[in-house]
C-alpha cells in the first residue's frame, strides 16, 4: 500500500482524493499499487468530508511517517509551500505540486534537493492544469532546437477577452462577469496583471533552456489597459487579442515577457477562447505543435497531479527530470524586443505619426488615429511616442502583434 499525504484542502487538494479514491482500480492498474491517502494537512476541519478523519494541521506528523513516500502540495503560494517541499524532498519524500508560484521561485532548489536526495519532485499541474505539457516539453528538448515556447497560460483573462470579443463588452464589465462565474477571484490581480502568467512561462523557459528566469526581470504586462475599441478595430482587421507568455530562443539567447498580443483570429492560439488555455512549442525539426485544454479546475489539475504521481510509482527518478538554474544571464533586455505594434493615439496627424514611425498602415478606430508600425525595436517604439506625446498626442493604447 503506497501511503500519501495531500497539503492543502482546497480545490485542487480534494479533486486529488477524489481521483484517487474514486478510480481506484484504474490507479492501481497504472501505479503498480493500491494508494491509500494518510493524511491531508489543513488549517481547517473538514466534518463533512469522507476524509475528513484524515485531517492533520500538524505537518510534523507528515514529515516524521516514514510510511509516507508521497507528498502532493496543493496549498498554492510561496510559504509555508516552500519549507514543507524543501523538508520532505529532504526525508526523502517524492514531492508533486500544482503550484506554479513555488516552482517559479524555487523549482531550482527543489529539483536540486530531489536529485540529491533520490526522490522526484514533478510538477505536470503548475502550467495549464489539465494539459499534459510539462512532460511532452521535456521529452521534446532532448531532439529537437525549440525557437518559442508561447501560450495561453491564463484562463481567467482568456475568458475575459473572450468576452470582450464576443459581446462587445468592456473589461470591467467582463471581469465582473468572470468573477461572478468564479473563474476571477475576488481579487483578481495575478490573473489581469500578468503575474500567473509570468510564473508559468517562467518554468516553460526554463524547460526548454534550463534558465530559470526570476519573476522580477520578466516584462510583464496585464490586460487592464485594453479597451472596447482597441477590440472592434482588431477584429475588423482579422485580429484576435491574446494575453501571452512567451519565450523566445535566438542565438542562444532568451527574450521572455508576458503581454497581451494582436494576432491572426484564424491560427492556432488565436482560436482559442474561453477559460481555455494552449501552449505552442516551435522548433526543429518538430515545427510547430499546440497542447490544448482545461488549465484549471479541480478535475483537470487532479488529473495531472495524479498522472505526476502514477509517473514516479512506475518509473522512479529513472523519468527524464529537467535542471535549472536561477539566472538572468543570456537573457535579453526588453528594450530589443522586436515587433510590430497596434497604436491608438489622439491630438496628432498622420502625417507627425509617418516622421515619427515611418512607414505605418492606418486602420479604422471610431474617430481616433490608429495604425499599425512596420517592425520596430521596444525601445524604438517607446521614443517615438514620447515624443509625439511632448508634441501634444495622447497615446490610448499599445498592443504588440505576433
Ligand atoms: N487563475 C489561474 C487561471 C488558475 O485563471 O488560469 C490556474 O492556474
Amino acid at each position: 500500500m503506497t501511503q500519501v499525504a495531500i497539503l492543502g484542502f482546497g480545490v485542487v487538494g480534494s479533486g486529488v482524493a477524489d481521483l484517487i479514491t474514486k478510480n481506484s482500480k484504474e490507479v492501481f492498474a497504472l501505479g503498480g499499487d493500491e494508494i491509500n491517502v494518510k493524511y491531508i494537512l489543513d488549517l481547517r476541519d473538514f466534518p463533512d468530508s469522507p476524509f475528513g478523519d484524515r485531517v492533520v494541521h500538524d505537518f510534523d506528523v507528515i514529515i516524521s511517517d516514514s510510511e509516507v513516500k508521497y507528498v502532493i502540495e496543493v496549498m498554492g503560494g510561496s510559504h509555508p509551500a516552500y519549507e514543507y517541499t524543501l523538508a520532505a524532498l529532504r526525508a526523502g519524500k517524492n514531492v508533486i505540486t500544482s503550484n506554479k508560484e513555488v516552482v517559479a521561485n524555487f523549482g531550482d532548489e527543489f529539483l536540486a534537493a530531489a536529485e540529491a536526495a533520490g526522490v522526484s519532485y514533478r510538477f505536470e499541474a503548475a502550467v495549464g492544469g489539465g494539459i499534459p505539457v510539462i512532460s511532452p516539453l521535456i521529452s521534446c528538448v532532448r531532439q529537437n532546437k525549440i525557437t518559442e515556447v508561447r501560450g495561453i497560460l491564463n484562463g481567467t483573462t482568456n475568458y475575459i477577452l473572450t468576452k470582450m470579443f464576443s459581446f462587445g463588452d468592456g473589461f470591467a464589465e467582463s471581469l465582473a462577469d468572470a468573477q461572478a462565474r468564479g473563474y476571477a477571484e475576488r481579487n483578481p490581480d495575478a490573473d489581469i496583471l500578468g503575474t500567473d502568467a509570468s510564473r508559468k512561462i517562467a518554468i516553460l523557459a526554463s524547460l526548454v533552456t534550463g534558465k530559470l528566469v526570476p519573476t522580477s526581470h520578466i516584462h510583464t504586462e496585464g490586460i487592464t489597459a485594453i479597451r472596447k475599441t482597441d477590440v472592434a478595430a482588431a477584429a475588423r482587421v482579422g485580429l484576435a487579442i491574446k494575453l501571452l507568455g512567451r519565450a523566445v530562443v535566438t542565438h542562444g539567447e532568451l527574450e521572455i515577457m508576458v503581454a497581451p498580443f494582436m494576432l491572426p483570429e484564424k491560427s492556432p492560439l488565436g482560436g482559442v477562447s474561453g477559460v481555455y488555455n494552449a501552449v505552442e512549442v516551435l522548433g526543429e525539426p518538430i515545427s510547430s505543435v499546440m497542447f490544448y485544454g482545461p488549465g484549471a479546475g479541480a478535475g483537470p489539475t487532479a488529473s495531472a497531479v495524479v498522472g505526476d504521481l502514477m509517473q514516479i510509482m512506475r518509473s522512479g527518478t529513472a523519468t527524464a527530470t529537467p535542471t535549472m538554474k536561477k539566472t538572468t544571464e543570456g537573457v535579453k533586455p526588453f528594450s530589443d524586443f522586436v515587433a510590430r505594434s497596434y497604436v491608438a493615439l489622439t491630438g496628432i496627424t498622420e502625417s507627425d505619426v509617418r516622421a515619427a514611425l515611418g512607414e505605418v498602415e492606418f486602420i479604422f478606430a471610431d474617430g481616433e488615429c490608429a495604425f499599425i508600425t512596420e517592425e520596430m525595436r521596444e525601445a524604438d517604439v517607446c521614443a517615438a511616442l514620447e515624443s509625439l506625446t511632448r508634441a501634444g498626442a495622447t497615446v490610448l493604447s499599445r498592443i504588440r502583434l505576433l
